[in-house]
């Protein structure tokens, strides 16, 4: 089984020293590459920039943005399945600066625009060589079941699974997470448990839906 995995933050850069990006840390990712892994699977994971340790055995492509994460992704899409859990910044700031910009005494406001980055997921699961089973997640403040199920319909993937972020307990960074797996003909939802023991319930569904 070949799988290409996407993890971690994606970081935008707005001049050399700055740049946006958010609170994923990988580990639910790389958790999820470990357990393939240890299903003797090919795994190809594509992470943004993080600092906990690469997985034993997986093909590993280092990226910085999201418009290189998606040129990684597209470049290695001939996969049995493709599983996202990357938290890609969804805007990039239109202009990026060759030079740090400087404060003055002048600007007391300063505005940046953004641009909408491509849909990694979405263009996954629209692919002419769309692998046979593709994963998203969806990482929610609120109305988080409607939000998955929204985004399992606008994406196009075969299995969202959602969990909270904004609490200290789940999502972003803790090693623990709480998850609803949703798919066309339902919702299961789990109790707080390890990112390991998530990783596993994944791969349960996902063993059980391909084969
Ligand atoms: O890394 P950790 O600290 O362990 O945290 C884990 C996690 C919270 C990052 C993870 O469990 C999670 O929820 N990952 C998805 C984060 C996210 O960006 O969710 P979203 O709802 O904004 O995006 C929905 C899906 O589309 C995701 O599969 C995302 O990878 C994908 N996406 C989003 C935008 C984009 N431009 N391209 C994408 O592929």
């Amino acid at each position: 089984m070949k799988v290409l995995i996407t993890a971690g933050p994606t970081r935008e850069r707005i001049d050399p020293v700055r740049y946006l990006t958010n609170d994923s840390s990988g580990k639910q990712g790389y958790a999820i590459a470990k357990s393939c892994v240890e299903k003797g699977w090919d795994v190809k994971l594509i992470s943004g920039p993080v600092s906990i340790d690469i997985p034993n055995s997986v093909e590993f492509i280092s990226v910085e943005s999201a418009q290189q994460m998606y040129d990684a992704c597209m470049n290695n899409i001939d996969v049995d399945i493709a599983i996202c859990v990357a938290a890609v910044c969804d805007w990039r700031p239109k202009e990026v600066f060759n030079h740090k910009i400087k404060k003055t005494k002048e600007v007391e406001e300063l505005q940046v625009s953004f641009i909408k980055n491509p849909d990694i997921l979405h263009d996954i699961s629209n692919h002419s060589n769309r692998p046979k089973l593709v994963v998203g997640f969806a990482a929610e403040t609120e109305n988080v079941i409607d939000n998955a199920k929204n985004k399992l319909i606008n994406k196009g993937c075969d299995l969202i699974i959602a969990n909270q972020v904004g609490i200290s307990s789940s999502g972003f960074t803790s090693d623990n997470n709480k998850i609803h797996i949703v798919h066309k003909s339902g919702i299961e939802s789990f109790p707080l448990m390890s990112k390991d023991s998530v990783a596993n319930k994944v791969l349960s569904k996902v063993i059980s839906i391909y084969s």
